[in-house]
C-alpha cells in the first residue's frame, strides 16, 4: 500500500514526504499513509504550476500598464437604483422561483476571520444588537421569512415552500459551526433543510513547490480559499441520513433546485435568497450573476467587476491606473469602474455542474506566508521568522472569466452591504458599524411604513417579521419612544 503511494509521490517529485518513514511508529505510518492517500498529488503539482504561470503573466501585463481592462458592457449591467418598477418586476419573478422550490442558498463560512480576531466562526458573532442575535441567526430568520413571503405572494401553503441552506465550512470552522446550529435548534429552520459541507485543503508548499511537512508524519495543509466552493460542491459529504455519495450538487438536483444565491457570512445586511437578484438574473437568462454596490470615490480600495482581456473579471484596485479609477461613464457621469464586488453571486445549477470541465484552468493565487515546518535534514521543527512557503487559494470570483451569460446587478450600499471584517473599535467594517447599519435600516423601514421613532431610540425588527421592510403596515402612526425589539407585530401594537 505505502509502496504504490511512495512511487506516486516520487514520480510527482514529492517523494521527500516519506523522509522520516523508517523512524515513524506504526500508528504514525498509518496516519501519514491515510493523509497522503487523500491528497491528489498530481493535481497539487498542476495547481502549483498554473499559479506560478499566472503570477508571471500578471507581473508581465502589469508592466504594460493596465491594458485590456475595460468597464462592463451596458448589456450585462443592471441597476435597481432609481428603477422601482424593474425592481418590483424582478421581485415577482424571483418570488415565483422561490415558491416553486427552485431556489437554494449557499453560504461561504469557511474563513477564519483573522482580522476580527474571534476564535469562534464569524457567523456565531454577536454584533451587539439589542436581541444579541448572531449573524447565523439573522440569516436563518431571513430564510424563514422569505419562504413565508413567497408562499403568501404565490398562494402556496407556508410549509410547502423551502429554501434549502447549504453551509460551506472548513477544517477550522466545521465542528464549531455545526455545534452552534445544534445548540440553537437550527434557529427554527428544519434541520433537514440545512446542509453542512466542507471546503477542501491543499498542502502548503515551499517556495519551489515542494510539499511541506509540519511533523514527520504530517503534511502541512491550509484551506483552499472561498473558491474551494466549486470543488466542494462535487465532493461527497457525510450526513447521517444520506448515503456517502451525496454531494451538494446531487442534493440540489434531488430537491429540484435550479438557481442558487451564494454569499459571504460576514455581511449583516445580506438579503439571503434575494428574490430581486434572482428575478433579475432569470429575466436576463444569466448562468452567473454578481450583485455589486456603487463605487463613488475613485480611491476607494475595493475590487470592481469589469472586463479583462475580453472576459468578465474582478479587477483589484491596485490593478487599475489612477486615470482609469477616475474615468467617468459619459452617459451617467458615474465612475466607469464602479461595480464594487461584495461576494454576492447567482448561479444556475447547470453552470455549477459545468465548472468541472474547466476547473483546472482557474489559476490559484499564491499567498507567501510563514509556515512552521520540519527540517528534512535535521528533523527539527522550525517556526520561520519570514515567509518560507506558500498557501494556495482560489477565489470565488475566479469563475467569472469562464462565464458567457453574466449579469451584474447594482444595489444600494446602505441597504445591502455592511461587512464585518475588523476587530471591535476599528472604526470601519467592525461590529459597531454592522450594528449601526442594521439598526439604521430598520429605522428607515419603520419610517417608510408611517411609524415614527424618537431620536436616539433603537428599534430592532426581527427578520421573522420583515425581510425587507414589508409587512409593517399595521405600524402606521405608531410612535416608538423607548427601545423595542419587534419579534412579532402584536408586541408593537400592544
Ligand atoms: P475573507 O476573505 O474576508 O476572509 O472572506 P475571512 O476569513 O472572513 O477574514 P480574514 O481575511 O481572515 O480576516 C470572505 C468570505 O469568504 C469566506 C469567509 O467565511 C467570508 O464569508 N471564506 C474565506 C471561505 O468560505 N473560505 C476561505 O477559505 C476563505
Amino acid at each position: 500500500m505505502s509502496e504504490t503511494l511512495r512511487q506516486k509521490y516520487e514520480a510527482a517529485g514529492q517523494g521527500h514526504v516519506f523522509n522520516f518513514w523508517s523512524q515513524l511508529s506504526e500508528d504514525d505510518q498509518k496516519s501519514l499513509v491515510s493523509q497522503l492517500g487523500s491528497i491528489d498529488i498530481e493535481r497539487v503539482n498542476r495547481v502549483y504550476s498554473n499559479a506560478i504561470q499566472s503570477e508571471k503573466h500578471a507581473a508581465e501585463s502589469n508592466q504594460s500598464i493596465h491594458q485590456g481592462i475595460e468597464p462592463l458592457p451596458e448589456e450585462s449591467f443592471e441597476t435597481i437604483l432609481g428603477a422601482p418598477q424593474k425592481e418590483a418586476q424582478w421581485r415577482e419573478i424571483g418570488l415565483e422561483a422561490i415558491a416553486d422550490g427552485k431556489v437554494g442558498v449557499l453560504l461561504m463560512a469557511g474563513g477564519q476571520g483573522t482580522r476580527l480576531g474571534s476564535s469562534a466562526p464569524k457567523g456565531c458573532y454577536d454584533i451587539g444588537l439589542p436581541s444579541h442575535k448572531p449573524l447565523f441567526q439573522i440569516q436563518a430568520e431571513r430564510i424563514a421569512r422569505i419562504q413565508q413571503v413567497a408562499a403568501q405572494a404565490k398562494g402556496k401553503s407556508p410549509a410547502s415552500v423551502v429554501v434549502p441552506w447549504y453551509i460551506m465550512t472548513s477544517g477550522p470552522t466545521r465542528a464549531n459551526t455545526e455545534a452552534f446550529f445544534e445548540e440553537h435548534a437550527y434557529f427554527g429552520l428544519e434541520r433537514n433543510n440545512v446542509v453542512f459541507f466542507e471546503q477542501g485543503t491543499l498542502p502548503c508548499l515551499s517556495m519551489d513547490g515542494k510539499v511541506l511537512l509540519e511533523a514527520p508524519s504530517r503534511v502541512a495543509v491550509a484551506p483552499d480559499g472561498n473558491g474551494g466552493l466549486y470543488n466542494a460542491l462535487r465532493t461527497p459529504f457525510h450526513l447521517p441520513s444520506s448515503n456517502s455519495s451525496t454531494t451538494v450538487l446531487s442534493d440540489m438536483e434531488s430537491r429540484g433546485i435550479q438557481y442558487v444565491h451564494a454569499y459571504g457570512v460576514d455581511n449583516c445586511l445580506v438579503k439571503v435568497a434575494d428574490p430581486v437578484f434572482v428575478g433579475c438574473c432569470l429575466q436576463k437568462q444569466a448562468e452567473c450573476g454578481s450583485k455589486v454596490v456603487r463605487k463613488t470615490i475613485p480611491s476607494e480600495s475595493v475590487g470592481v467587476v469589469a472586463v479583462r482581456d475580453g472576459r468578465y473579471s474582478v479587477v483589484e484596485y491596485s490593478e487599475i491606473s489612477k486615470e482609469q479609477a477616475e474615468l467617468r461613464d459619459p452617459k451617467t457621469g458615474e465612475l466607469a469602474f464602479r461595480a464594487a464586488n461584495i461576494v454576492n453571486h447567482f448561479y444556475t445549477t447547470k453552470f455549477l455542474k459545468a465548472i468541472e470541465s474547466f476547473e483546472d484552468k482557474m489559476a490559484f493565487h499564491i499567498a507567501r506566508k510563514k509556515i512552521p515546518f520540519v527540517d528534512l535534514k535535521t528533523g527539527e521543527y522550525s517556526k520561520p521568522s519570514k515567509p518560507n512557503g506558500m498557501k494556495l487559494e482560489l477565489f470565488v470570483f475566479d469563475v467569472f472569466p469562464f462565464t458567457h451569460d453574466f449579469t451584474v446587478m447594482e444595489v444600494e450600499r446602505t441597504e445591502e452591504f455592511s461587512p464585518l471584517k475588523n476587530a471591535p473599535g476599528t472604526g470601519s467594517d467592525d461590529p459597531q458599524t454592522s450594528r449601526r447599519d442594521i439598526l439604521a435600516q430598520q429605522r428607515r423601514y419603520l419610517e417608510q411604513a408611517g411609524a415614527t421613532v424618537a431620536d436616539g431610540v433603537e428599534v430592532e425588527i426581527s427578520p421573522l417579521v420583515s425581510y425587507a421592510g414589508e409587512g409593517l403596515e399595521s405600524l402606521r402612526g405608531k410612535h416608538f419612544d423607548k427601545p423595542t425589539v419587534l419579534d412579532k407585530l402584536s408586541s408593537a401594537n400592544a
